[in-house]
């Protein structure tokens, strides 16, 4: 198992992970601009943005499409391709997406779910089993790129919806640390749901 006493995303420690070349990486994607945009702001809501994301957690992402341990109708389209890069290549597209200008979203201005979502992501709720999602993801949504903990800071809200679905029905099952997120998203409700994903889509990074 893996321990998670990672405190906040200000921990400086030594980055022990190797360093993709961005420039590489630019030259590999003109695929997957369709989709995830030419910076890596996705155009569509149920879509993931890549822009800002970590290169650890986008690089064992991308293992896991390649290797079909992660599933996608959408994604199957370039696995032909991700299968032809090597390891380092992925590394290279995970640098290039990581040094573009994160997303920044709009929350929908409803103050009863923008109060649920705050409150949820910031605290939890111990009663009902919900952990706080600062303690992985950072009070600004930046995530943790040591320790591989995904950025969900203006992520697309339609995407965010999904996911936390799929991992509550266990069916985003790809590595060790996805069981993290299946039990974090066991006691979520659909309305915790929208509420955290409307809060996500709006944090941003000062
Ligand atoms: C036809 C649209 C489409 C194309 C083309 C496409 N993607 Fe995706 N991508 C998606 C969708 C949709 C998802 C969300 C999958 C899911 O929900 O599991 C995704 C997910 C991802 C993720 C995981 C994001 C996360 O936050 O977990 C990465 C990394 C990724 N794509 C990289 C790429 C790369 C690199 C290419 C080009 C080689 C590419 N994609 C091409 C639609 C696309
Ligand atoms: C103990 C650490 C931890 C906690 C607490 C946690 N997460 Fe996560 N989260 C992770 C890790 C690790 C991943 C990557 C999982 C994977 O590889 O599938 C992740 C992935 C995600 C993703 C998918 C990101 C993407 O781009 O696909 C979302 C959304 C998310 N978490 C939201 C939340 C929310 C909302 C909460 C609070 C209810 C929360 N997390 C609590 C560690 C955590």
């Amino acid at each position: 198992m893996i321990s998670f006493s990672v405190s906040t995303a200000e921990v400086k420690m030594p980055d022990l992970f190797s360093i993709g070349d961005a420039k590489a990486g630019s030259e590999l994607v003109s695929t997957c601009a369709a989709c995830h945009g030419v910076n890596g702001q996705s155009i569509s809501s149920d879509w993931p943005s890549l822009a800002g994301q970590n290169q650890r957690y986008i690089s064992e992402q991308l293992k896991y499409f390649q290797q079909g341990d992660r599933e996608n109708a959408l994604m199957m389209a370039v696995i032909p391709y991700l299968k032809t890069l090597s390891d380092s290549q992925l590394l290279d597209i995970a640098a290039f997406y990581s040094s573009q200008s994160p997303a920044v979203g709009q929350a929908k201005d409803d103050a009863e779910l923008l109060a649920l979502g705050e409150s949820l992501y910031r605290a939890g709720d111990l009663e009902r089993g919900i952990p706080a999602c600062t303690a992985c993801h950072s009070v600004n949504g930046a995530g943790n790129a040591q320790a591989g903990f995904p950025r969900v800071s203006g992520q697309q809200k339609g995407y965010l919806i999904s996911t936390l679905k799929e991992y509550r029905n266990l069916t985003r099952d790809a590595g060790d640390y996805s069981l993290v997120m299946q039990s974090a998203s066991q006691n979520l409700k659909d309305s915790d749901i929208e509420a955290l994903a409307n809060y996500m889509h709006g944090l941003y990074q000062q």
